[in-house]
C-alpha cells in the first residue's frame, strides 16, 4: 500500500499539461469524491497500526502534491491565454474617423474669410428681435407684406417680439452702436413662417454685409461683389446686376452669376435663362441712415445679403433645402 502511494506521488510529479480539459480530468481522477486519493483515505482504517503513521503522512503528501499540481497548471494555462493576446505594434491602428464641418458651415466660413480679407469685421447679433430692428428702422412701410403673419414668427403673440426674418436686422444694430466708417459682415440664422419644401425652409442662414463711409459708391459695391464672386466661384465666372427692389436700399439690385453648369448655353438648373440668382444688394436707403442717426449728407453706404444655403446649392448642386437640416450622415459625409 505504501509503495502504491509512493508510485502515485511520482506519477503526479511527472504529470504536466497545458490543456485545461486534461488538467480537469487529472483533478477528477485523483481528487474528486470518488477519485483515487479520497479512496485511499477510505483505506486508512484497514492499515496496520504500526504503518498508520507513515501511511497517513505519505497520503497527506500525495493529496497536497496533487492539489498543488492542479493549482499550478491552471495558473499556467490562464496566464498563457492572457499572453496570447500579444500587442503587435506594427499593425495599423484603428483609424479615428474625423467628422467634417456641415456644408453650410463650410460655405459660411468661406464667405466670412473672403470678406475678412477685404477688411470687414464680423458681427453676430440677436435671433429674437423686435419690430424696429427687423422692419421699421429698415424702412419697411407699415403695410409691407413681409410683416404679414405668413412670413414672420412672432413670439408669445407679441407683435414686437419676433424671430428675425433676415440678418439685415444686424445692420440696424451695428449702425445704432457704431460710428462710420462701418465695414461689417453678419452671418447668422434666420426664420420664416414657411411650409417646408425642397425650395423653402422655416430656418436658414444668411450673411449680410454693410459698408458705410464717406464717398462709398455703387461702383465700390460692384467691385466688392465681383471680387467676392471670383474668390468663391472662380476667376472666370461672369456676373450681372439686375435692378430690383428692397425697402432698405435705393437703388437696389440683384446679382446673378452665369450658370455654372451650362456656362450660358441654357439648362434645367438655370431654367434656360443662363443666369443664377445669388444675392440682393444696393445703396443704403437715406431713410435707413436717418433712422440710425447717420447723416446722409456726409455718409453713403452699400449693403448686401445672401442665403448661405443658396450659395451652397450653387457650389455643390444640392437642390433640396431639407437635406441641410436632416443630419443624414450619408449626405453630410460627402463634404
Ligand atoms: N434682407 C434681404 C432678404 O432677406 C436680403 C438683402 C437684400 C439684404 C438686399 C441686403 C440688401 O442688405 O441690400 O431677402
Amino acid at each position: 500500500m505504501i509503495n502504491r502511494i509512493k508510485e502515485l506521488i511520482t506519477e503526479i510529479e511527472k504529470f504536466s499539461s497545458a490543456d485545461s480539459d486534461a488538467i480537469e480530468a487529472f483533478r477528477i481522477k485523483y481528487l474528486s469524491k470518488k477519485g483515487i486519493i479520497p479512496q485511499l483515505f477510505g483505506e486508512f482504517k484497514n492499515v496496520a497500526q504500526e504503518q498508520k503513521k507513515e501511511f497517513g503522512q505519505l497520503l497527506n503528501q500525495l493529496k497536497n502534491n496533487a492539489q498543488d499540481k492542479v493549482e499550478l497548471l491552471k495558473r499556467e494555462v490562464s496566464s498563457s491565454t492572457q499572453s496570447d493576446i500579444k500587442v503587435d505594434a506594427s499593425l495599423p491602428g484603428n483609424a479615428v474617423k474625423l467628422g467634417t464641418r456641415h456644408p453650410v458651415t463650410q460655405t459660411r466660413n468661406q464667405i466670412v474669410d473672403i470678406f475678412q480679407r477685404l477688411g470687414f469685421t464680423i458681427s453676430e447679433s440677436l435671433e429674437i428681435e423686435d419690430d424696429w430692428h427687423v422692419f421699421s428702422s429698415l424702412n419697411f412701410p407699415k403695410e409691407h407684406p413681409a410683416r404679414d403673419m405668413q412670413d414672420t414668427f412672432f413670439v408669445e403673440r407679441n407683435p414686437d417680439v419676433l424671430l428675425r426674418t433676415h440678418t439685415s436686422s444686424v445692420q440696424a444694430r451695428v449702425m445704432e452702436t457704431t460710428k462710420p466708417p462701418i465695414r461689417v459682415i453678419t452671418p447668422g440664422r434666420v426664420f420664416r413662417n414657411e411650409a417646408i419644401s425642397a425650395r423653402a425652409h422655416c430656418i436658414f442662414h444668411q450673411v449680410e454685409g454693410l459698408y458705410i463711409d464717406k464717398d462709398v459708391s455703387f461702383a465700390d459695391l460692384r467691385q466688392t461683389l465681383d471680387y467676392f464672386i471670383r474668390e468663391l466661384f472662380g476667376k472666370e465666372v461672369r456676373t450681372r446686376l439686375r435692378p430690383s427692389y428692397f425697402p432698405f436700399t435705393e437703388p437696389s439690385a440683384e446679382l446673378d452669376i452665369e450658370c455654372l453648369l451650362c456656362k450660358g448655353k441654357g439648362c434645367n438648373v438655370c431654367k434656360h435663362t443662363s443666369w443664377l440668382e445669388v444675392l440682393g444688394c444696393g445703396m443704403v436707403d437715406v431713410n435707413v441712415l436717418k433712422a440710425n442717426n447717420i447723416d446722409p449728407d456726409v455718409y453713403t453706404g452699400f449693403a448686401f445679403g445672401m442665403g448661405i444655403e443658396r450659395i451652397t446649392m450653387l457650389k455643390y448642386g444640392v437642390n433640396d433645402l431639407r437635406l441641410y437640416f436632416e443630419n443624414d450622415l450619408r449626405f453630410l459625409r460627402q463634404f
